[in-house]
């Protein structure tokens, strides 16, 4: 017979392993910062009719273009796609675990000339290595004071050796992305959003807080944390080692990032809010949150109106089911849609979200940004794991782009 003494531990111990099985997620958000997010919250653009997506032609030779920027003096659009096939194996955002049957990763980048309609793969020299690994995701453009012939392109790439930026220099008219810095530090871990600060300072999302393995996948599993993510400075100058230091409050999902002036915008794509700070005296590591919008959905990639300094925010309407996507990256647009919304939030509005466009996701599906010309009207969104991975749309004359 059991030892009565025994017995009874055993039950009392089946008994709290019992309770703390059943309560576990309160049992995380009490210790561990573990949040819930109200779904209801993220619905606020689902079941509306679709809006300004009467004339748009999606590109079939770029593919899973997760990013976009126009360059609004030349009208060009410079966008980071690449492969959704390769995606499926390797997009550390979506799948982490590092894929060892290819040789090499190589996605693209391509410019879009929105006067002649005209799409060039830009052609990259001066990797450190021919079987460098290119995986792309945030990218940011930044104008070369003094110098209008060339801009600098930020780009985050996913090597499966470490996440990295790339900054690029590009002459104006030209194919050709000449890498001069390859950035690396341990707070570039699980980056999502690039936004350039000067030639060779930026700030960075991480979307993740750990990058792969087991804490990775119980991060993903019992999540949302309010702690995982959060906004990064960093600074790279020539000769000088690297720093990067986190500026923001942290966030369940840090994303989109775009800089306007002394404003940081910083959408967050499980709370479906944007984050807005202010530089203090213009000192870009030290930020004061000065508002948080809601946006009704899911934020992805942020990109500023140009002439304006207000945000575009790409939201998924009706959620992000990004196992589905992974799992049918033929079907999309085809037979899987994800619809997409673009918000402009108008500062003298105090940033209240506007709808500028809706699509039901059978032209822009999946959509992770969207840039607008003003000069042209035309608005260009990118599908981040798509086949035709990104469309241009002749926006109608009633928006209001001043
Ligand atoms: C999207 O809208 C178009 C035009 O109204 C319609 O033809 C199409 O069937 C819709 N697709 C989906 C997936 O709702």
């Amino acid at each position: 017979m059991p030892n009565p003494s025994r017995l009874s531990v055993l039950v009392a111990l089946a008994a709290v392993s019992l309770w703390c099985y059943l309560n576990f997620v309160t049992i995380l958000k009490a210790t561990a910062g573990r949040i819930t997010i109200d779904s209801t919250r993220l619905r606020r653009w689902e079941n509306l009719p679709d809006v300004a997506n009467g004339q748009c032609v999606v590109d079939t030779v770029a593919n899973a273009c997760e990013d976009v920027n126009i360059h609004a003096a030349s009208s060009t659009a410079f966008l980071a796609c690449g492969d959704p096939a390769g995606r499926v194996q390797w997009f550390p955002s979506a799948r982490f675990q590092p894929s060892t049957n290819r040789a090499v990763f190589r996605e693209q980048f391509f410019k879009y000339d929105l006067k002649t309609q005209t799409r060039t793969e830009l052609q990259l020299h001066g990797l450190p290595s021919p079987d460098h690994d290119i995986v792309t995701h945030g990218l940011d453009i930044r104008a070369i004071p003094g110098d209008n012939s060339k801009i600098l392109v930020f780009a985050v790439n996913h090597a499966r050796n470490g996440d990295a930026i790339l900054i690029f220099e590009h002459t104006l008219g030209t194919d050709a992305l000449h890498l001069v810095r390859e950035v690396r530090h341990p707070a570039i871990k699980c980056a999502n959003s690039v936004a350039a600060v000067g030639p060779r300072s930026f700030y960075i999302t991480n979307d993740h807080y750990y990058p792969r393995g087991i804490l990775r996948q119980l991060e993903d599993r019992f999540g949302p944390w309010s702690w995982a993510t959060s906004v990064q400075y960093c600074s790279a100058e020539e000769g000088q080692e690297v720093v990067c230091e986190e500026v923001s409050d942290t966030m369940p999902c840090a994303n989109g990032l775009a800089v306007s002036g002394n404003l940081v915008f910083a959408g967050d794509s499980k709370n479906g809010s944007v984050s807005i700070y202010e530089m203090e005296n213009g000192v870009p590591n030290q930020l004061r949150r000065i508002n948080v919008v809601d946006v009704g959905a899911i934020a992805d990639n942020i990109k500023i109106l140009a002439g304006t300094g207000d945000p575009l925010v790409t939201v998924f309407p009706d959620g992000e089911e990004l196992p589905l996507f992974l799992s049918n990256v033929s079907a999309l647009g085809q037979t899987v849609f994800a619809p997409t919304a673009v918000l402009r939030l108008r500062k003298e509005r105090n940033f209240e979200p506007e709808l500028i466009l809706r699509d039901n996701g059978s032209l822009l599906t999946d959509m992770t940004a969207a840039d607008i010309d003003p000069k042209t009207r035309m608005l260009v969104g990118a599908s981040f794991l798509k086949y035709g991975g990104f469309a241009v749309c002749q926006l109608p004359d009633n928006i209001d782009m001043s």
